[in-house]
């Protein structure tokens, strides 16, 4: 395999500071790069670190040669994943078990976090160290595998490159769902979940606290871009809206930093999640943090959940509370004392261990000129716990993954040795060459791999991913003021779906140092009793709550509708509840009474009518008035009045066909009798002219047969009425929605209009006679009384058709009723209150002379 491709005739170009100087004849490198740290073996695997958070941006600027980049800010926990790579290496080549008589070698680099130079690391490692080299020539390859890189942008490359010689790469940190591509990253393994679980377990977390309105701020990389879309797809029908998304950008911009701020700080989401890493977080907080806003809470994601940069007590009152998936962390047995070995004594040369030493103790262990400004170290500096990015070695997480991925190769390799010749995977189920392994022998044993390490089973799905398994971490303020990472629960995606997540919530602190949750909602909730109305142009979160129409009910907090109520219930007055309908009839309430009360008085009235009537039958007032009739009409007032009681009270199918037809009939009986003694006045006073007999035929026989007749006919009607389709009681639920209104159905429309028609005529008939009568002589002209009572009579009724037709439920009987009653007190007192008046109050007016109209 040749991957010389960055080598170069040098004749006059000079190089960047670490290249070798060439003469003119020699192939040197175009552009070297050195290794952290190089241990020869048998086998050698290559590491890709971000021991700097960031570099200077490379200058563009061509009319010179281009130095070489300048990486800034060591990071002493990325440090620690080297140095466990190594460690695991080490403790691999001196196991008995593993690989026994061989020997694994490493190449780390140092990525800077950054993608292109993680691609210059990745040329780096495949050239060799330089021609001198021979290895690079002799075996198979140069390079067994891969073991990097920690973001997914710088991954993303260093797979591309690595991809055409089939080296397979293991990432410790890498876990953009991108890379779980098998077509473009077929040689990309991983011991960390794809962030496919993450941004679910997210979703899942933000549903159980009921976050509905959250803001998302994610880096500049394909981490945040892949896992802001993961986010947004697992979001879509859980009821959780996102209310911005913003992006840091690559190349820090305080302006464009400040600008998200405050779209946070105006936000009504309390609720953040962050898709980034320290080493952009921390530029991006420090300006956060000079803005002073609090109360928000923060959602972190893996790659900062466990970052030790923000452990210090400044981030507290900001930070505090933040909760966020942490990846798995397992025990590495040996770490804390293999990471106390490294000292600047033992590795005096190696730049790397001196900026540790920078880090950790503000001071130069080689005082060099570049570092003037940072005093020289005693060489007394112990490795302390308290170093905590370095020295933390209570719960690793990255670095145990490290410690995996290594294993994960030893363990490949050492299958791979250890085939069984004849049975072996390749062609002819040959087994690999020992002296001469290709980089994709090994990936087919790293796809297969499954084994064990501190109880933790490990293997590799199809796309290279590993088993998903994150815990939970809260972020609370420790003994000494620091932040202190709290295990809080964890998320196992190979447990039934919605059973993943397990929080032990009383151990929980939410941000504020509070133990009450935040409130983050664009809209509170709708109360039971009322809906959601989407805004229109705002996302589904953002709602108005309108109270259900009457009738409909709603009973869950956030109702999308309202639901109607069975036929025979309403609504309660909340709106939260189907309850019975009220049942609605005129009873025996104040208005059933008081009209009780009513006809019961004109009842008493005209048998008080009658009584006196009775007792001056033989004074002449009540003789000339034809006292039978007039006892008649009384008595038929009588049942008038008492008819209008049989309306009162629940229908039943006896009232029902009673009420209407002994309405009608006594009504009838009353009108004819008043007809038959219009006819009387009419006849006497035609009579009184000569040559007329007409006397003769209105005897009080034929009248008795007129009234008798009239009434008759209208008897008929009822019995044809109640035969053919007798009124019945009736549920009336359309008129008032909100009742039910047991009413009596007029079972025939015609037969009803019919019997009112009949009495109606009967009324003009009367009316029309006395109206001719009206103006005959006598001073005590019944004529006009009759007219004028007729007259109440036709305008009662005639209102009595409106009034019935439009009012609601009960008050149809009520109108019914009332228009019973005024019609008998009309008639009543029409016809009798003058008589009355002069039989009890003027009895000397009541005379025979006085009557027939002697002035005199
Ligand atoms: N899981 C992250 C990733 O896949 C972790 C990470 C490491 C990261 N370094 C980063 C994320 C730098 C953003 C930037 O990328």
């Amino acid at each position: 395999m040749s991957l010389l491709f960055l080598w170069s005739l040098s004749s006059s170009l000079t190089l960047s500071p670490s290249s070798t100087l060439a003469t003119d004849s020699e192939c040197v490198l175009l552009s070297g790069f050195d290794p952290g740290f190089v241990a020869d073996g048998d086998f050698v695997i290559g590491g890709i670190f971000p021991l700097h958070y960031n570099q200077e941006m490379p200058d563009v600027n061509y009319t010179y040669q281009p130095t070489a980049v300048r990486c800034n800010g060591f990071d002493p926990r990325a440090f620690r994943w080297a140095q466990t790579m190594r460690l695991a290496v080490e403790e691999i080549n001196q196991s008995e078990q593993l690989l026994p008589n061989h020997m694994l070698g490493y190449k780390i680099f140092d990525s800077c976090a950054y993608p292109l130079t993680g691609q210059r690391a990745a040329l780096a490692m495949l050239n060799g160290l330089g021609q001198a080299h021979t290895h690079v020539c002799s075996g198979a390859s140069p390079l067994l595998a891969v073991i990097g890189e920690s973001g997914s942008a710088q991954s993303i490359v260093v797979s591309r490159i690595l991809q055409p010689f089939k080296i397979p790469m293991i990432s410790y940190f890498s876990s953009c769902a991108c890379l779980g591509d098998r077509r473009k990253y077929p040689t990309f393994f991983r011991v960390i979940p794809n962030d496919d679980y993450q941004v679910k377990a997210m979703a899942q977390l933000l549903v159980r606290y009921d976050w509905r309105w959250v803001g998302v701020v994610r880096g500049d990389h394909e981490y945040g871009h892949f896992a802001l879309q993961g986010l947004l797809r697992e979001l879509k029908g859980t009821g959780v809206c996102v209310a911005y998304q913003e992006m840091i950008p690559l190349l820090y911009n305080q302006q464009r930093a400040l600008e998200i701020i405050e779209v946070m700080r105006s936000s009504t989401a309390r609720v953040v999640v962050v898709f980034s890493a320290e080493g952009e977080m921390t530029p991006f907080l420090k300006d956060y943090m000079a803005q002073n806003i609090t109360g928000i809470q923060w959602v972190a994601s893996e790659a900062w959940v466990t970052a030790s940069l923000f452990t210090t007590s400044e981030y507290f009152p900001y930070l505090g509370g933040t909760i966020g998936f942490g990846i798995r962390q397992g025990q590495i047995p040996g770490l804390r004392d293999y990471l106390q070995t490294v000292n600047p004594r033992r590795y005096p040369s190696n730049p790397l261990v001196q900026q540790l030493w920078e880090a950790l103790y503000g001071c130069s262990p080689s005082p060099s000129p570049s570092s003037t400004l940072i005093p020289p170290c005693s060489g007394q500096e112990t490795l302390l716990e308290q170093h905590s990015a370095y020295m933390n070695t209570s719960s690793p997480r990255v670095a145990y993954n490290v410690y995996k991925a290594v294993y994960a190769i030893a363990h490949s390799l050492h299958n791979l040795l250890h085939c069984q010749a004849g049975a072996g995977p390749f062609h002819n189920r040959s087994c690999a060459h020992s002296t001469n392994v290709h980089p994709w022998q090994l990936q087919h044993y790293l796809q297969e791999l499954a084994f064990y390490i501190s109880g933790e089973e490990v293997n590799f799905d199809l796309k290279g991913d590993s088993i998903p398994y994150y815990d939970i971490i809260n972020w609370q303020r420790g003994s000494g003021g620091n932040m202190e990472f709290i295990n809080v629960g964890l998320f196992d995606g190979a447990k039934a779906s919605g059973k993943e997540l397990v929080i032990q919530e009383e151990k929980i602190v939410w941000a504020g140092h509070q133990s009450k949750l935040v409130v983050s909602v664009c809209s509170a909730s709708c109360a039971p009793g009322s809906r959601k109305a989407v805004r229109r142009g705002e996302p589904l979160c953002c709602f108005d709550c309108v109270p259900c129409d009457s009738g409909k009910i709603s009973n869950q907090t956030d109702s999308i509708d309202c639901t109607e109520c069975p036929e025979d219930y309403w609504s309660n007055a909340d709106g939260t509840m189907c309850i019975p309908k009220v049942v609605e009839f005129l009873s025996h309430d104040a208005m059933g009474i008081a009209l009780t009360v009513i006809a019961v008085v004109g009842a008493c009235l005209t048998v008080s009518i009658l009584a006196v009537f009775l007792h001056h039958r033989t004074t002449p007032i009540v003789r000339v008035n034809n006292s039978e009739l007039s006892f008649f009409i009384l008595l038929s007032l009588t049942l008038c009045f008492l008819c209008a009681l049989m309306f009162i009270g629940e229908p039943t199918s006896w009232s029902c066909m009673l009420r209407h037809t002994a309405f009608s009939i006594t009504f009838s009986l009353c009108i004819s009798c008043i007809l038959s003694k219009t006819l009387v006045v009419l006849a006497a006073f035609t009579a009184a002219r000569p040559g007329n007999n007409i006397m003769k035929w209105l005897g009080p026989k034929q009248q008795r047969v007129i009234i008798f007749s009239c009434t008759l006919v209208q008897v008929l009607i009822c019995a044809a009425w109640l035969m053919a389709a007798p009124p019945y009681p009736s549920k009336n639920i359309q008129d008032q929605r909100s009742k039910i209104i047991l009413e009596c159905s007029v079972g025939s429309q015609l037969a009803f209009w019919c019997v009112l028609g009949y009495i109606g005529l009967l009324a003009c008939l009367c009316f029309i006679l006395a109206f001719l009568a009206r103006k005959l002589p006598g001073n005590f002209n019944e004529a006009k009384f009759i007219t004028f009572s007729m007259l109440i009579f036709c305008a009662v009724w005639i209102s009595f058709i409106p009034a019935y037709v439009s009012s609601p439920g009960k008050y149809t009987v009520a109108v019914e009723i009332f228009a019973i009653l005024a019609s008998s007190y009309g008639l009543l007192f029409c016809l009798f209150a003058p008589k009355c008046y002069i039989i009890l109050l003027k009895p000397e007016k009541n005379t025979k002379q006085h009557l027939m109209g002697n002035k005199k």
